[in-house]
């Protein structure tokens, strides 16, 4: 039977409004609203974005999928969209020369699928997390080339028709605008991602393919470099649909020229994309730098709805249990719109604002 967003939302049961209520009604704000079904499904994150027609993603990691009911639990009644957050990686997905394990990545395309979710790919062309038989492998241009077509066929081909968008070439560029040194760029030129675009495009041809990269969310070297690169891909005719604004960000520091830098590129006709938003703040967090948070979560997500061609905000993990800030920013952490304990932060309801006003 094809699947009817309308009931489907319908029969979603959702605790957050009750939460919010009950935390105003304690506070003498507020009575209690009569609540409907429908106005409690409109009111979670994936509702407002159904509403928006755009995606609210979250990374998700396998433990968690597999291991913990609470976390799939919000996952499946808060986002429409789901990226991998390793598993479709190469180091994960052909650890030796030839073997390719799926089991990860098949298992979130098929959880992705049965909630009616979309899938972001991520990723395929990238310098880090390769297999060590890549990366050491010593290769010449000419194998490297036939290896990475290889493998964007293989895997863009398997998930033909389940991936809606994927991040083709990932953190391409230095943060003064040059091209960053990877095993691609270094044996083939820039070129591989004018070739890495085209073989995705052959591998299915209705998927979005982008290119991501963190720090080209402000005006600046990196972003009027990757603008450069990206105009000149498209007037050679180079199947680029997209750009990935990373958007890792430090409570407080949302650039004032986001929405700005994300329209030009939309202006070229360009999706873009919020693709791995978190919002770090120095432990322990304070209650003013959590509301701070909050702002900038609503500002963020505005940032791109704002934007014409803004296909919607991915949130680099949901809750702050899983999320990678803390093992890579010494003294950081708190990133994300759930505690530990899944109870939303402010940063949800930031996040709930900048999706919809009324929120
Ligand atoms: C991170 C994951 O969250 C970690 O679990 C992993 O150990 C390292 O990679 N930019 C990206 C993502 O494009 O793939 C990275 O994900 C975060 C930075």
């Amino acid at each position: 039977m094809p699947h009817s967003p309308r009931s489907h939302r319908r029969r979603i049961l959702h605790p957050l409004p009750l939460l919010a209520a009950g935390a105003l009604i304690a506070a003498g704000a507020v009575a209690l609203p009569q609540l409907t079904p429908d106005a409690d499904a409109a009111t979670t994150l994936r509702g407002y974005a159904d509403g928006r027609g755009v995606r609210i993603g979250a990374a998700v990691g396998d433990t968690p999928l597999t291991a913990d009911s609470s976390y799939t639990a919000v996952l499946d009644r808060e986002f429409n969209s789901v990226t991998a957050e390793n598993a479709m990686k190469w180091d994960a997905l052909e650890p030796s020369r030839g073997t390719y394990d799926w089991a990860a990545a098949d298992r979130l395309v098929a959880h992705a699928r049965a909630h009616h979710q979309g899938v972001r790919g991520h990723t395929l062309a990238w310098y880090a997390q390769l297999p060590s038989w890549l990366k050491n492998g010593n290769f010449t241009a000419a194998q490297l080339n036939t290896i990475l077509k290889n493998h964007i066929n293989t895997t863009v081909g398997r998930y033909k028709g389940k991936v809606y968008a994927w991040d083709v070439v990932n953190e391409t560029l230095n943060d003064d605008g040059s091209m960053r040194s990877s095993l691609w760029q270094d044996k083939l030129g820039t070129g591989y991602i004018a070739n890495a675009l085209k073989w995705a495009h052959a591998a299915d041809p209705a998927a979005k393919l982008y290119i991501n990269d963190y720090n080209i969310e402000a005006a600046g070297a990196k972003s009027d470099a990757l603008y450069a690169l990206a105009k000149r891909l498209l007037a050679q005719g180079v199947p680029l649909n997209g750009i990935g604004f990373q958007s890792h960000f430090v409570v407080g520091q949302v650039p004032p020229t986001m929405k700005a830098n994300l329209k030009r590129f939309s202006d070229l006709g360009l999706e873009v994309s919020v693709t791995e938003l978190d919002i770090r703040i120095p432990l322990p967090a304070s209650s003013a730098e959590l509301a701070q948070q909050s702002a900038d979560y609503k500002t963020a997500s505005e940032n791109c709805l704002g934007v014409a061609h803004c296909a919607g905000v991915t949130v680099w993990g949901l809750t702050d249990k899983y999320s990678w800030i803390p093992g890579t920013f010494n003294g950081y952490g708190a990133a994300l719109p759930y505690n530990a304990n899944y109870a939303a932060k402010r940063a949800y309801t930031g996040l709930s604002i900048g999706l919809n006003p009324a929120a």
